[in-house]
């Protein structure tokens, strides 16, 4: 084994994280549903906020086949709060194409690339972690490592193909799975964003980047800002119930509970009228910030009473003092939290 991954390996074997989706160093690997459902939620996720996700749907739904046969909107009011949605529809689509063929994943790289939704990275992570098949495993933390360990000027993402290739050839036969762990655990808590705490990594003698210092890879690239969308969301409350509506399956946020909108997600600037004409007062706003825009949100509220003509409409009437079991995604969690807050803004 090449010098690097074993001084790699005999750290992860001390000081390995412990974390509820993952076996011991050198132990034989967990159940591919565990690695597969965990990889799906670690992505632009961290894993502290993961944690409590994984219990969650494990307790819900402990094999893939009790996943597959849940109802949709069950499994995106339990993703609420975890972002990128799209991940939640694509989850269910897998375990229900994994249920199909009896429940058990495939244990190759290739194979596993053919089910919905999942994308280079978690078919190499989980052929690697789960079936202990050599695969290439790189994700931002690793992306990092790398870029530092052999000084790579490039900037990113022009630079994904030179660490993709330093990164095969770091990648043992032996072990791949614990070699893919331990590269996270370095870029998680030694290799850090914030800056490489040398004096602790195993790696060190062998690393180029330190020599130049280390914090100068990956190089970054030239920034470009990112645009500000402006929206409103509407509240309209009667009798302790709030009125909500689901979303287009297709698109941000699809499929999830919310709160009415003018449709700033599908126009830019929001541009939709609001669910009832008239009557609506401003009541401060939210922001939040999504991968490819910022947004603030107006929220609107209703002191109308034009319930007939709403009763019309998609929607549902949802008691207040049970929000917290609408699944609401976290901009409109947020709006509600305005909404309800007892020091009105605006
Ligand atoms: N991030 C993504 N996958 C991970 C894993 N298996 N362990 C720790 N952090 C991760």
């Amino acid at each position: 084994m090449e010098a690097t991954a074993k001084r790699l390996l005999d750290w992860y074997d001390a000081n390995a994280r412990v974390l509820p989706w993952r076996a011991p160093p050198g132990a034989p690997p967990p159940d591919p549903y565990r690695v597969w459902l965990s990889e799906v939620m670690l992505q632009q996720t961290t894993v502290a906020a993961v944690g409590p996700y994984f219990a969650k749907f494990l307790a819900r739904w402990p094999t893939v086949k009790d996943l597959a046969a849940a109802e949709d909107a069950d499994v995106m009011a339990a993703w609420a709060g975890l972002g990128y949605y799209a991940r939640a529809r694509n989850l269910l689509a897998c375990a229900r194409a994994v249920a199909a063929r009896g429940g058990t994943f495939p244990d190759s790289e290739a194979a596993l690339r053919e089910l919905p939704g999942l994308g280079a990275y978690t078919a190499a992570a989980v052929a690697a972690i789960a079936f202990d098949r050599r695969a290439i495993v790189v994700d931002a933390n690793v992306e990092r490592v790398v870029a530092r360990l052999f000084a790579i000027d490039e900037p990113l993402p022009a630079a994904k193909a030179a660490i993709r290739q330093r990164a095969e050839q770091l990648t043992p036969d032996e072990r791949p799975g614990d070699f893919a762990q331990a590269m996270m655990d370095l870029g998680s808590g030694i290799c850090t964003v914030r800056g490489p705490r040398c004096l602790l990594c195993p790696l060190s003698e062998l690393c180029t980047g330190r020599r130049e210092g280390a914090e100068r890879f990956p190089v970054k690239p030239a920034k470009t800002a990112k645009p500000q969308r402006r929206g409103r969301a509407f509240w309209i409350e009667q009798d302790g119930k709030v009125w909500l509506v689901k979303r287009a399956d297709k698109g941000m946020l699809g499929g999830m509970r919310a709160l009415p909108d003018d449709s700033w997600s599908a126009r830019g600037d929001g541009a939709a009228d609001p669910p009832l004409p008239d009557a609506w007062e401003p009541h401060g706003n939210v922001r939040h910030s999504f991968t490819h825009f910022d947004l603030d949100l107006q929220l609107m509220l209703y002191s109308g009473c034009d319930w007939a003509r709403l009763a019309a409409q998609q929607g549902e009437w949802w008691p207040v003092a049970e929000l917290d079991q609408a699944g609401l995604p976290t901009l409109f969690a947020k709006a509600a939290r305005l909404a309800l807050a007892q020091d009105r803004e605006n």
